[in-house]
């Protein structure tokens, strides 16, 4: 919902400015800093989560791995080359015997059903790490560095240090440029119930599956959403232009076809001038990043938040494991404390 995603936001901007200081080389902090160093929640102390990933994975992995160590716990890297599942075990029974030693299950699965046998049939709480439908930590971090980054979008000046709170975001205008995937999914049922517009350009035959839009329209998010092919119109008035790999892990059979498809979709300087995006436009992008989608211009210009946009997604996904699997009951509920 969204209460429960702005107190994710909330938790994860000020777990990021409390466990910081630990990042940073202790000899390098000033004496006052160094007595004010407070651990992060340690809600995982003693508990393992299973990061059960059937496809690769460099900052979820990552985020989850780094994570779990600061919260004091740890995260158990499940390959699909490392355990019985897929080959000679179901997910049900995976699930049931995982979550019989872990307390938590980070899972990134191929089909978007798989997702959904492992959490009916897990005793712990199951979380989307990707599935062929949506990427929900990945909408997390993207909102997390749009509200870092919100004096971009007022005109202010960038403040010397950051703000106690997380800072307010004005209604944006967002365009999406690309493939019709996972990623804009979850865009598509998330920025405008935050009072975002959202204005999508792909080829026709791209299309939001059923189950997607039927979301979408349940949500009442489709009033906020422009969808069209032209890539110059869908930048219109943009904000922020964000878009994704043309070639999701699992389509690589599809590459030929789909270079073509996509021609002309490259996100540039030139689309966006062109397309009249407002002159201060910002570029999002989830990473890994393929050279056709975005030119280097974009990608490693000043308007690119990808970086902080990659960051983020440790913050954000600590703040949900501690939510999720450290604050977990058996009751079913999670204690807010
Ligand atoms: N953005 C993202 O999910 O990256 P990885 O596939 O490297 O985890
Ligand atoms: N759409 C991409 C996202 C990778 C983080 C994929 O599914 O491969």
């Amino acid at each position: 919902s969204v209460p429960q995603l702005q107190n994710t936001l909330r938790h994860a901007y000020t777990i990021k400015r409390r466990s910081e200081p630990w990042l940073v080389p202790q000899g390098s902090l000033s004496k006052k800093e160094s007595k004010n160093l407070k651990l992060p929640p340690q809600s995982l102390f003693n508990k393992t989560i299973a990061l059960l990933f059937s496809k690769r994975s460099t900052r979820t992995r990552l985020a989850a791995e780094t994570s779990a160590t600061l919260l004091g716990g740890r995260a158990l890297f499940l390959g699909k080359e490392d355990i019985q599942l897929g080959v000679n075990e179901s997910a049900r029974d995976s699930a049931r015997v995982i979550g019989g030693m872990c307390q938590g299950i980070f899972a990134r699965v191929g089909d978007h059903s798989e997702i959904e046998e492992l959490a009916q049939h897990s005793p712990v709480p199951v979380l989307n790490a990707l599935s062929s439908l949506w990427h929900p930590t990945q909408i997390l971090a993207d909102l997390l560095t749009l509200h870092e980054h919100a004096y971009l979008f007022t005109g202010e000046l960038a403040p010397e240090k950051p703000s106690k709170q997380l800072p307010e975001l004005r209604p944006l205008t967002i365009a999406y440029v690309g493939d019709a995937n996972n990623i804009l999914n979850d865009m598509l049922v998330t920025y405008p119930r935050l009072g975002h517009q959202l204005r999508v350009a792909s080829p026709p035959q791209y299309r939001a599956p059923a189950e997607v839009w039927k979301r979408v329209e349940e949500l009442g998010c489709d009033k906020a959403i422009w969808w069209g092919e032209d890539p110059r119109e869908a930048v219109k008035g943009a904000d922020v232009v964000v878009t994704d790999t043309w070639i999701s892990m699992g389509q690589e059979a599809e590459k030929a076809q789909r270079l073509k498809d996509f021609e002309g979709y490259q996100v540039t300087e030139e689309l966006c001038r062109e397309g009249g995006a407002n002159p201060n436009w910002q570029f999002l992008h989830c990473l890994p990043r393929k050279p056709q989608e975005v030119n280097d211009e974009v990608f490693y210009g000043p308007r690119s938040l990808v970086f902080p946009e990659a960051d983020n997604r440790k913050w954000t996904i600590m703040a949900l494991f501690d939510n999720l699997f450290g604050k977990w009951s058996l009751d079913g509920t999670a204690d807010q404390k």
